[in-house]
């Protein structure tokens, strides 16, 4: 692909002004050049050395940070919750150049490669600033502003030291079930592809350069659209399989990809999932001759989570099969279970691979040369320690602001009975009722900080109960009665309720009814005889048709983040309400899934639909 770009470009080039051909020059000579320093620096690698580079490890499960320099290990992550004791910015930079200080005491010294979840927002840092979740994003259907969120989440992965983000998710999620919905933009693989292409762009630049965060285009492929009840490792949708025919599996799910690798796209991951009984990890055709060879994949293909492990129960078996398939760095991430395989594991498994040749040389160099050329790109060579510059970047004002305007864009209005909405901002006494009022943890979901995200004030921000006081004229007419027990002196009512936060399999559920907590608080408002406004906190549609019937004003502001203010500023009239579901929202589980092309489609709320006050 890389050459079809350039022979693109070239003919393009003809046409422009004699200014631009030497930058396109300069374009095709660095590339080149790269070429050659890669495959020179190959052919001088010891095979462990090459091993090594395919090798990613959790900082956690490092035995000791030698080992980075013992197993020449190309690259580090931090998973979910993988942060540094203390988890400010100056101190993932310290982390970071603390590994990155043993890898250039190898023979070679090649740098390493850090890689994390940035995934709404730089979303394990402390005080980072989480914008809403992919699902928000969708529904707001503003390829500028998600290249911008993707620009501004790059500058603080950046202020933190690190190189590589394991995001955008590319998803095209049909099934509310799946824990992951909340990843996906939209259940229509072309808003998906479009915003999926923007936030690379965001993250990257154009063309890898030595500013870009690296992307990764994730899962690969499918994880949207597996059956329910198929899921592995305990999970119910999670990692399950996909039936689909090849024609519909590359029209909607592989057309993210394809548009991902045209924008060049340095990393894809592969998916937990199968298609038709076959393991991704070890899926030869789509990952060696779809997405590399047909597509022209030429980054690096990176394993999720311990994924080879799920190929078979011989671990030597999975490495075999996931590297000749195609994976190009495994990541491993080690364990704390001295039963669980880990890097040293690997490493010894992968070398007696290749040495009794289950595995070819050529394979291994290719996937070495892979990860080295995007190392290069990025210029990790040329400056691989890094310093703790503009650490104030994470969570300024400027991109709090920036998350507040893509809050405001991702609020969907379901209903708005006599204008009861916009809410008045002086003289009227609203009590805010639910927990998830005046829940940091909650409304930022999960990937926030732990893994699974968290409860309270987790993060700084601003929760909907302090955006509420913010924006009237006196503060004292906004109360939280947090399970409604006091609605009295009050002129309206709003319940914020919905799912507290989850990560992936975790959130798979067989219901998606709201909870019984949530039921009993709206039945005390309803007693109350007030008009009530819901906005439903959640990472996709749930049942809500008895709490709608019975309010005046309902909302969806899915995972919105820290920034409470975007849901003020709209609910109190500042902004108009202007999104629009990028999901269907069913009527009731016995529909799910239901998507927009159905041959019966009869939901609550159709995909595109959401009102606005005009
Ligand atoms: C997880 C997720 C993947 C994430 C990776 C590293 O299991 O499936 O999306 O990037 O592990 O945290």
């Amino acid at each position: 692909m890389e050459k079809a770009r350039m022979k693109k470009l070239c003919l393009l080039s003809n046409k422009i002004t004699k200014s631009i051909i030497p930058i396109f020059l300069i374009h095709i000579i660095s590339c080149s050049s790269i070429d050659g320093e890669v495959s020179e620096l190959v052919s001088s690698m010891t095979l462990e050395e090459k091993i090594g580079q395919m090798t990613q490890v959790d900082y956690r499960y490092l035995a000791d940070k030698s080992d980075i320099k013992k197993y020449f290990l190309g690259s580090i992550l931090s998973g979910g919750g993988s942060t540094p004791p203390t988890n400010q910015p100056s101190s993932w930079v310290d982390l970071y150049n603390g590994f990155q200080k043993e890898a250039l005491k190898t023979r070679l010294k090649i740098p390493l490669i850090y890689g994390i979840d940035a995934v709404h927002g730089h979303n394990n840092v402390l005080g980072a600033t989480m914008f809403p979740h992919n699902i928000g994003l969708g529904c707001m259907n503003d390829k500028t502003l998600v290249q911008d969120i993707a620009a501004a989440t790059a500058e603080e992965v950046k202020a933190t030291g690190l190189d590589w983000t394991f995001a955008p998710c590319v998803a095209v999620a049909q099934d509310e079930r799946w824990g992951r919905t909340y990843e996906s933009y939209s259940e229509d693989s072309d808003i998906v592809t479009e915003l999926g292409v923007a936030s690379t762009i965001g993250f990257q630049g154009k063309t890898l350069n030595k500013n870009s965060v690296l992307a990764c285009a994730k899962h690969f492929v499918g994880d949207g659209n597996t059956v329910f009840g198929t899921g592995t490792n305990w999970y119910k949708i999670d990692r399950g399989d996909v039936v689909l025919e090849e024609e519909e599996l590359r029209s909607k799910y592989i057309k993210p990809f394809k548009e991902s690798i045209n924008m060049g796209v340095g990393s894809i991951m592969v998916s937990y999932n199968s298609w038709k009984g076959q393991k991704l990890h070890g899926h030869k055709y789509l990952i060696n001759d779809v997405l590399k060879k047909e597509l022209g994949f030429d980054g690096i293909v990176v394993s999720d989570w311990a994924g080879i492990n799920e190929l078979d129960k011989d671990y030597k078996t999975c490495i075999i099969q996931s590297i000749n398939a195609g994976i190009d760095m495994n990541m491993v991430p080690g364990s704390l279970n001295p039963d669980d395989n880990s890097y040293d594991d690997f490493i010894r498994l992968a070398i007696e691979s290749v040495e009794e040749g289950s595995i070819p040389m050529e394979r291994i160099d290719d996937a070495v040369s892979r990860i080295l050329r995007i190392k290069k790109k990025i210029g990790l060579f040329d400056n691989p320690i890094k310093k703790p510059k503009n650490t104030d970047v994470v969570g300024s004002k400027k991109h709090r602001e920036l998350a507040r305007k893509s809050v405001r864009k991702s609020l969907v209005l379901l209903k708005n009975e006599n204008q009861i909405l916009p809410l008045q901002k002086n003289n009227s006494k609203i009590t805010l009722v639910g927990e998830h009022a005046d829940n940091i943890g909650y409304q930022s979901g999960g990937w926030t900080i732990h893994w699974q995200g968290g409860s309270g004030d987790i993060t700084p921000g601003t929760t909907i109960l302090d955006a509420f006081k913010s924006a009237v004229s006196d503060s004292s007419n906004i109360r939280h009665s947090k399970d409604g027990g006091d609605l009295s002196n009050s002129d309206i009512i709003v319940a914020v309720i919905g799912e507290k936060p989850y990560s992936e399999g975790v959130g798979d559920r067989d219901s998606l009814h709201l909870s019984d907590e949530d039921i009993r608080l709206i039945e005390k408002v309803k007693r109350s005889k007030l008009p009530f406004v819901v906005i439903l906190i959640s990472g996709r549609p749930m049942i809500i048709n008895e709490v709608l019937d019975e309010s005046d004003a309902f909302l969806a502001a899915w995972l919105p983040g820290t920034e409470g203010l975007g849901i003020s500023d709209v609910i109190f009239g500042d902004f108009d309400f202007t999104g629009k579901l990028s999901m269907t929202w069913p009527k009731s589980m016995k529909q799910i899934p239901i998507n927009y092309g159905d041959s019966s489609y009869d939901p609550l709320f159709k995909f595109g639909f959401g009102l606005s006050y005009e």
